[in-house]
This record gives C-alpha cells, structure tokens and sequence, in this order.
C-alpha cells in the first residue's frame, strides 16, 4: 500500500544506502506533484539519491513512475514505425532539424517533442523559432495530424507530460543535485518514452562543449538509458560522440536553420552529415526501414540527392505554420545588424588545434543568443558562421568565424572568447573520432 509511506522513511532508507522498493518510488513521484511530499523533502531525497546512487531497478521503476505521473501520448494509430533520437546536448548541434525530414523521408514516423537552450547548449524549440511563425507549441491533435499528414513533427512537451519531472528538475536546478545519472536517465527516459514512441536512438555527447565532460560518464548515462529502454520493452539505442569542438560550422540560431537546410540540399559539412547519417542510420534500422547500414546509408543519401528530405523539411515547415520561403530565401530569417569577421593574426601559422567548444556557447550567449534563465528571450539573428574546425591549416589573416552582430560591445566580448576559443599550434593534432561505442 504506497499511501501508508512516510516521507522520512524513504529519505532515511536510501540515505543509509538501501535500496528502494517500486511502492516507495511511485509514492516519491506522485507525492511531488500532489503535495504529500513536501519540497524540502523532496530534495533531501535527490540529495540521498546523489551519494547513494540508484540500482538499475530502481532507475526503472523511478522512470515509469514519472512517466506515468501526467499524459502518456498514445499513437498506436498512427501507421508505421514511429522512431524518434534524443540528444544530451551540445554547441552547434543541428542534427535534430536535418535528421527528423530525413527519417521521415525514409519511411519513419518520427515524433519529436524538444527543449529549449540553456546556458551554453542550444535547443532545438528555439532553432526552429527563428523560422518565422513556426509554432512549436501545439496540441496533442495537432502532432498527431501532421505526424500522420508529414511523417515528422518537431513540438515542445505539452504540460501535461511528465509533471514530476518538470518539478523535481527545477528542484535539482538549484540544489545541487543535476549531475546524478539515475536522475537524468530517468529525466531524460520519462520524457522520451510518454511521447508514444516505438524505438529510440541516443546521442550522448562527451567533452568541452557537453553536459558529460568525461566519457566514463557519458558511457555510463547511455547504459543506464539503454537499460531502461529495455525495462520498458521499448529498444534503445546509444551513439556516444566527442564535443570537444561545435559540430558543423555554425552555431546560433538563424546561422544553425541555414546549415541544416544546406546539409538538406547535400551541402552539409562533413562532421555534421557524419553525425547525422550514424543517427538517422540507426532509426532506419531500429523502425526496420533498412536492413543493414550499407541500405540505410544508400537511401540517406538518396532522400537526400533526390529532394525528398528538403521537401518533408518544407512540409513540416508548412504544417506548423512556418515561413517555408525562408527554404530558398534566408534573408526571410531574423538577420544581424553586421557581420564581425574574425581573423588569424598577422604571425599565426600551423593548425587550428582546438576549438573550445564551451567558449563558443559563451560566445553565443555574449552575443544575445543563449540563455541564462529558462525566462530570458533569446536574439534568433545573432551567432556563429564560418568556423574553423580542427586541424586545419592556418596562415595569417585566415578567417576563424564570422560572428553576426546586434551590439558592439557584445560583439567585442563575443570576439575575445572566439579568440580565446581557438587554439592555433605548429603540429596539426592527432584527429579525435567523433563517432565513439554504439550501445544497444
Ligand atoms: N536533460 C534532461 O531532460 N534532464 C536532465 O536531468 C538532464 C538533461
């Protein structure tokens, strides 16, 4: 019987290291949102569950727990495999608005409910904001009809998903206790699985620029979301990619719509489109669209020479009420007051060896473009183009970015981050891979 629990018995069982029972864990997750687990308790519990950890049964439980404390989206109706891909985060990370018309184009149904940025990292609601008239914020109806109509709909979670988590996560916000991987499994799972999904791919990102700075971490948060996909009879699986640098060239908003329309139109650079097909790959073979990754690469790259993934990008765009001009004309998209470009010094000869990825999210947030406080506005127009990436060679007056520009003085501190940002060595560095484990 859960309604028996007292709230301070469960503190005090996992702060001396017990183990919690399914009972106890449902109370925990229905009591945050219906008061009988007060917020000071609440919190001494995350805490208890920081140091003590959880089992993976607990995990499991904790995740269909909150899962199951608001709506959980059904689309059994919805004809064909419905596959969606999460990302832990990261700077200049696009795939998400190149890779749902991908998939979509190659026979899923991907239905895609996302964040938005804060601090350093970006958010996929906000990129796709810059478009304008894009609506983000629709019902459940509404995804469902354009998930049916296009194959692919991109929306921000209703306020009915999850209610526990948006609690608990402001909770974990200011006390500490965000960096606990059972916690963010769950977080992140909980989400994930109320959206009515039949698979999932991972991307969880490791480095400078990531949320997980170290790949011990990283590995063991795809694990744990792995097995928890398990436990829900759902199959995961988890890419684990370097972010030591921004992915592709551009980072902002306006700046990342453009990228992924170019990746859309095959001219995407190379790290991005990498990243994107090992995703998108994976999806093909989780909802059965290909039969191994040589085909699922083949008709990747086919949706993408013939038009197709453009044409589901225009669709989707339509559907949600965008702009679709903004396609063959990006000075429809919020655009800079000016361009700042940033040069190699007059000495400076060798390779790029680095390029900070977390200075660049500093970067972005100096010009206007990030967000401090899940309340501030973002500046859709500001950001990044035209960076470098490592290893390549440097001569003086080279160009390392060009930085878009509403404000001088941002622009300024936006500059001396670049140039703190990217290193420049005689030796070019050993080439760190960017697609790591694949777990399933
Ligand atoms: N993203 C989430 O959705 N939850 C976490 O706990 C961390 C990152």
């Amino acid at each position: 019987m859960s309604d028996s629990f007292f709230p301070q018995d469960i503190i005090i069982k996992k702060r001396d290291g017990g183990a919690l029972s399914r009972a106890e864990i449902e109370f925990f997750a229905r009591g945050v949102s219906d008061g009988r687990f007060a917020d000071y308790q609440a919190t001494a519990l995350l805490m208890a569950i920081f140091w003590r950890g959880m089992t993976a049964q607990e995990t499991a439980w904790l995740t269909d727990a909150m899962m199951r404390s608001g709506d959980v989206i059904d689309l059994r109706d919805v004809l064909g495999p419905k596959v969606d891909k999460h990302s832990t985060g990261g700077v200049g990370d696009k795939v998400s608005l190149i890779l749902a018309p991908l998939a979509a184009a190659c026979g899923l149904k991907v239905p895609m409910m996302s964040g938005r940025g804060l601090g350093h990292t970006g958010g996929t609601l906000d990129k796709l904001e810059a478009i304008p008239g894009f609506k983000v914020q629709l019902t459940v109806p509404e995804f469902r009809a354009i998930l049916v109509q296009v194959g692919a709909a991109m929306i921000g979670q209703t306020p009915q998903v999850v209610p526990a988590d948006r609690k608990l996560y402001a909770l974990r916000d200011v006390t500490g206790t965000v960096e606990c991987i059972p916690l963010i499994c769950a977080s992140i799972m909980s989400k994930k699985l109320a959206e009515g999904i039949d698979s999932l791919v991972l991307d969880v990102k490791f480095g400078r620029g990531a949320f997980m700075k170290r790949k011990e971490d990283a590995l063991a948060l795809a694990r744990a979301m792995v097995d928890v996909g398990k436990a829900a009879g759902k199959p995961v699986r988890a890419q684990l990619t370097a972010m030591n640098q921004p992915l592709g060239r551009a980072a902002g908003h306006t700046t990342e719509v453009i990228e992924s329309i170019e990746c859309l139109r095959g001219r995407g650079p190379s790290d991005l489109m990498a990243v994107t097909y090992a995703l998108t790959g994976q999806m093909l073979l989780l909802g059965g669209a290909a039969r191994d990754l040589p085909e699922a690469q083949r008709k990747m790259e086919a949706a993408i020479a013939s038009g197709d993934a453009l044409e589901k990008f225009r669709q989707m765009c339509t559907a949600q009420g965008g702009d679709v001009r903004v396609v063959d004309d990006y000075g429809r998209l919020p655009t800079a007051r000016k361009f700042l470009t940033v040069r190699a010094p007059a000495a400076a000869t060798g390779f790029v060896r680095e390029v900070d990825a977390l200075k660049c999210g500093h970067a972005i947030m100096a010009l206007g473009g990030g967000r401090a406080a899940v309340t501030d506005r973002v500046d859709h127009a500001v950001g990044i183009s035209d960076l470098v990436k490592i290893g390549e060679p440097v001569t003086p007056g080279k160009v390392l970015c060009k930085l878009h520009v509403n404000d001088d003085e941002r622009g300024a501190r936006a500059e001396a981050l670049i140039r703190e940002a990217v290193v420049i060595a005689p030796q070019a560095p050993e080439p760190e891979p960017l697609l790591q484990e694949l777990l399933s």
